[in-house]
């Protein structure tokens, strides 16, 4: 395992984190409890320290699985709990709400799941115009203050709003998509991070499955599964895309003994230099790839044949807009 280090995070922290969006089962077709423990102890016995959650993955259910396999685990201070605020929901549909009283309402809901004291960190899960920036940034900063949280992060932002937040609150990290297929944030968040010494999540490591190498075009997704309505998991442009894991993996093979899997991953920890890859699994042998990302890297020769390979295949690639939650 690779580590890195987040301001205010008084350990150092792992380079891969472990998601469990789907680990909540909604919008994965459902998910199985054991399993999900499992994953999680798995993740915290090879090396993972940092587990990445949000009350509305399961509407709560992931946040208390997270919770119960920390009570397994029992070192709790070997971990980096990291959560999220700001979206609603109600009768199935989320909406955005970073307003003071939610994020309070939030924070206690997500203290109880998790059964903590303390989040480690806790990110405002995506902006919410319709409540004043300063009033959200304002109210992480008392929960820092209040010692309920850590460190503050953002989620799905632009570098104007990083830049907003930033003269009423210090933050730590921000967490955009970043897999070798969404790229958008190598623009500007990166280097605006970079410069302001953020750590990155990326989110997505593995674009949703489809670069695990284990997608097919015959891959059928249960009813209520994200990827049924992910634009990149419809034919023809899957089609584009696959061709691209088939290079990808080749070239992995070929050039390092290594699979795509591999290659994704290493992709992204050497773009991010010292942020983190945010993996989802939910079963624990998803995660058998993790100890081969280590340990040897992506020189520049290698990035140009990448970036080759995704630009004859994808020449337009798309990014996550279809996952943005109404405004
Ligand atoms: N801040 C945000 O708005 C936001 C948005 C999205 C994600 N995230 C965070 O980022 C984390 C990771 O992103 P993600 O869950 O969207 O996607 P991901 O990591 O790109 O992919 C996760 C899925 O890929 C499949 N997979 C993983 N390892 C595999 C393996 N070794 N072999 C075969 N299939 C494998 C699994 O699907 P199956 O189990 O179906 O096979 C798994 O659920 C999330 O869990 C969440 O913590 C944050």
């Amino acid at each position: 395992m690779e580590f890195t280090r987040i301001s205010e995070i008084d350990m150092p922290v792992s380079r891969v984190g472990l998601g469990t969006w789907a680990i909540g089962g909604t919008f994965w077709g459902g998910s199985n409890e054991k399993d999900s423990i499992k994953t999680i102890l798995k993740a915290l016995d090879s090396g993972i320290n940092l587990i990445d959650t949000a009350p509305v993955y399961g509407y709560g259910f992931s946040e208390e699985v997270v919770g119960k396999a920390l009570r397994m685990y029992g070192a709790r201070s070997k971990v980096v709990v990291a959560t999220k605020a700001g979206l609603q929901w109600q009768d199935g549909k989320i909406r955005r709400n970073a307003s003071p009283a939610r994020l309070r309402h939030e924070l206690e809901d997500s203290l109880k799941r998790l059964k903590v004291k303390r989040i480690d960190l806790y990110q405002l899960h995506w902006p919410d115009p319709s409540t004043p920036l300063e009033e959200t940034a304002e109210t992480l900063l008392r929960f820092k203050e209040e010692g309920k949280i850590r460190a503050i992060g953002l989620s799905n932002f632009s570098t104007a709003g990083m830049t907003k937040f930033s003269e009423v609150a210090p933050f730590q990290t921000v967490q955009p998509p970043y897999n070798l297929f969404e790229r958008e944030m190598e623009k500007d968040i990166l280097p605006w991070s970079r410069d302001a010494g953020i750590t990155i999540l990326g989110y997505s490591a593995l674009c949703r499955g489809l670069l695990s190498g284990r997608v097919g075009l015959g891959t059928e997704f249960p009813d209520g599964d994200i990827r049924r309505v992910d634009p990149k998991f419809q034919s023809p442009r899957m089609d584009r895309y696959l061709a691209a894991v088939n290079e990808l993996d080749a070239f992995a093979r070929e050039k390092f003994g290594k699979r795509v899997v591999h290659l994704a991953l290493r992709f992204i920890l050497d773009k991010l230099q010292d942020g983190i890859a945010l993996w989802g699994a939910r079963k624990p042998e998803q995660l058998a790839p993790l100890e081969d990302c280590f340990g040897w890297g992506l020189d520049q020769a290698a990035l140009i044949e990448i970036n080759g390979i995704l630009s004859r295949n994808i020449p337009e690639p798309i990014g996550v807009q279809f996952l943005a939650p109404p405004q």
